[in-house]
């Protein structure tokens, strides 16, 4: 097990509905040490990469983006959601469905933040349905940037969202793989990686 599987392991819960708890150290308290370990993890995977942006989403996955974002010495852009019908043309926009939340927003980037010349990474805490990581690489597609890939920390492996995104021929790095939990006795598979 890698260290961010065996702290699912301590201080992750198992909820009913298919949803990992992690919010005593990822998603609302944070492990700021253990968030540093993420970027130094993701800058190692990605080490052959020429990465000049790390993208990511508000709100938890400005927490995971700037550790890795520092290790790259990149900016750091994150999407913004915005309910708003009326968006000017000064934004790059992608609608993003949450399964979760059973709403739709908008999430937008200013075109000043990203452009043809830019290589990116994009960074999120959580893959699940893996539309608000579609909606990253949309935006991403507008503005003629080139993905260098996808890094996750937690991947719900029996969502259809991984295997989407690797289907569509990007490289996709989650740092833990869930395959399957039990609310009940509280039990969590990783998938095995190399
Ligand atoms: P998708 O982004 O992969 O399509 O997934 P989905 O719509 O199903 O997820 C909606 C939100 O729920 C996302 O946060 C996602 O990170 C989160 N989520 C999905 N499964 C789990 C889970 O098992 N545990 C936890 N803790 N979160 C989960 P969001 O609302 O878009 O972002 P944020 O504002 O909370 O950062």
């Amino acid at each position: 097990m890698n260290f961010l599987e065996e702290r699912i392991i301590k201080d992750g819960t198992v909820k009913p509905g298919n949803v990992l708890k992690v919010d005593n150290f990822l998603n609302h308290q944070m492990d700021v040490a253990l968030l540093d370990e993420i970027g130094r993890e993701f800058k190692r995977r990605f080490n052959d990469c020429k990465i000049t942006k790390v993208l990511t989403i508000e709100a938890s996955g400005i927490a995971i983006a700037y550790p890795v974002a520092r290790e790259f010495g990149v900016p750091m852009v994150f999407a913004k959601k915005s309910k708003s019908v009326n968006i000017d043309g000064d934004v790059y926009v992608a609608e993003v469905e949450s399964f979760t939340h059973k709403n739709k927003n908008n999430v937008i980037v200013s075109k000043r933040f990203l452009n043809s010349d830019d290589h990116v990474l994009i960074i999120d805490d959580f893959l699940a349905n893996g539309c608000a990581l579609q909606g990253l690489i949309s935006i991403c597609e507008s503005a003629g940037a080139t993905v260098e890939g996808l890094g996750i920390a937690i991947e719900k492996g029996f969502q259809i969202g991984g295997r989407v995104i690797r289907n569509l021929g990007y490289r996709l790095e989650s740092l833990a793989i869930v395959d399957g939990m039990n609310a009940e006795t509280g039990e969590i598979n990783f998938r095995e990686q190399k």
